[in-house]
């Protein structure tokens, strides 16, 4: 049996993805180096298209040219996501997270990834996240949890690394992990935003599988033992 994206976090949780934003984008091969040798094996790109929220960052041909063994989480900000998903899929993600709030077909565009095989190997399979804004009800994923592997909640705005993290984002994962238990379905929930050394052990308490850390890791200065400290945190050691 090969490598299995979605049982492969399951097994780790709960873990750390690494949001490149805050990376040296001209060291960009050193800076992933960095990452493996910490022992991360999530790498977390955020697509912003300039339309669905400001700041417009990089697409597929970007994402495809990195050659990792890490797995590549794909965090779509964009519009439109049903037209575009297959080129991120053919750049190699292993997690393909689209916003609830980025166009009137996110079921259907969840419904197409759910046909759609994992270029790096088919075995691998391919982990469909649904990434909600802050300001979106939480109940409004119900009618999505049969066709997700994974629910990112965001604690910010999405289009910026750095921010605060939001406090109520505490009660917004009790709630995803009420209505995950209903659907009787194994889902991964994820936080993304706002993370730092700071707040990840109180973290470490909330019932997540995946923590996105962007800035907090790569802050030009210690990421290697940034990314250990904020596993280890969530560790509990
Ligand atoms: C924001 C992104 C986040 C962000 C995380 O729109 O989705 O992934 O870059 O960065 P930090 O950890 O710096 O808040
Ligand atoms: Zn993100």
């Amino acid at each position: 049996m090969g490598v299995n994206t979605f049982n492969s976090i399951r097994g780790m949780a709960p873990t750390i993805s690494v949001g490149l934003l805050a990376a040296d984008m001209l060291a960009l091969g050193s800076e992933m180096s960095v990452l493996e040798k910490a022992g991360v094996k999530i790498v977390h790109f955020d697509v912003m298209d300039g339309c669905f929220c400001p700041m417009l960052t990089f697409g597929s041909p970007v994402i495809k040219s990195i050659r990792t063994p890490l797995f590549k989480d794909v965090h779509l900000m964009i519009n439109d996501p049903l037209s575009k998903v297959k080129s991120y899929v053919e750049a190699g993600a292993d997690i393909v997270t689209v916003h609830l709030e980025a166009g009137p077909h996110i079921h259907r565009v969840l419904q197409e990834l759910g046909k759609t095989a994992n270029v790096n190997d088919p075995e691998r399979g391919l982990v469909r996240g649904v990434a909600l804004n802050p300001g979106t009800p939480v109940d409004m994923l119900e009618p999505l949890l049969p066709e997700v592997e994974m629910i990112t909640i965001l604690a910010i705005n999405p289009g910026w690394g750095g921010q605060v993290f939001f406090p109520a984002t505490r009660e917004r994962l009790a709630r995803a992990v009420e209505l995950i238990g209903r659907s009787g379905r194994d889902i991964l929930l994820a936080v993304d935003g706002g993370v730092t050394r700071e707040n990840i052990g109180d973290i470490a308490d909330m019932p997540v599988d995946m923590v996105v850390t962007g800035s907090a890791v790569l802050d030009g200065k210690a990421p290697l033992e940034n990314a250990q400290f904020m596993m280890e945190a969530l560790r509990g050691k």
